[in-house]
C-alpha cells in the first residue's frame, strides 16, 4: 500500500463524507460544502490517499497569524493503525510552521492521550471549554 500525503489537495463532498460519518456529526457534515467552507476559512488540510481513495483527512485552522489549530483528523476505518494518522498530522505540523505559525493546538479526549501525545509529540496542557 503506497499512501500519498498532499496540502490543500483538491477533494469533494462526497468523498469526504464518505471518510467517517463515524468521525464527525454525520449530519452536519452532510450540509457542509467542506472545498469551499476549507478554501475561505483553513490555512490548509491534508489528505492521504490510496491510489485515489481519500483514506485520511486534516484540517488546520488558523487565526491568520501565529496560532493554528487541528480538527476532523480521520483515518479510514481499514487503513488504521499503519501510522497514516500520524503522518497527516506531522503532516500537518511542517504546514503550519512553514506558513509562519509558532504554535500547533489540539483538543482531544483522553483516550486519544497515545496518539496525539504519544504519536504525534504533542505536549498536555490545560485548555478551557464552553459548551454554546
Ligand atoms: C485517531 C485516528 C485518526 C488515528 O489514526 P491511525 O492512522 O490509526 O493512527 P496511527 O496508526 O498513526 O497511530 C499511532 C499510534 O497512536 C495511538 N493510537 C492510534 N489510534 C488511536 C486511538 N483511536 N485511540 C488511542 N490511541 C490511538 C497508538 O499508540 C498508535 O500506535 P500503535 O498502532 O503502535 O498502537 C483514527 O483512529 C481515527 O480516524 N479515529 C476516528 C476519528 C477520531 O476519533 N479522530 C480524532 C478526533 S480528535
Amino acid at each position: 500500500m503506497f499512501i500519498t500525503y498532499r496540502w490543500r489537495d483538491d477533494f469533494d463532498n462526497v468523498e469526504i463524507n464518505e471518510l467517517h460519518p463515524e468521525a464527525f456529526d454525520a449530519g452536519a457534515s452532510e450540509r457542509r460544502d467542506w472545498p469551499t467552507a476549507l478554501t475561505e476559512q483553513a490555512l490548509g488540510w491534508v489528505t492521504a490517499r490510496d491510489e485515489s481513495d481519500l483514506v485520511g483527512f486534516v484540517n488546520v485552522v488558523w487565526d491568520g497569524q501565529v496560532h493554528a489549530w487541528i480538527q476532523d483528523t480521520v483515518v479510514a476505518a481499514d487503513h488504521r493503525t499503519r501510522c497514516i494518522g500520524t503522518r497527516l498530522v506531522v503532516s500537518a505540523r511542517d504546514q503550519a510552521a512553514q506558513a509562519g505559525c509558532e504554535w500547533l493546538h489540539v483538543d482531544f479526549e483522553d483516550d486519544l492521550s497515545d496518539f496525539y501525545v504519544g504519536a504525534c509529540g504533542f505536549t498536555p496542557t490545560p485548555a478551557g471549554l464552553i459548551r454554546l
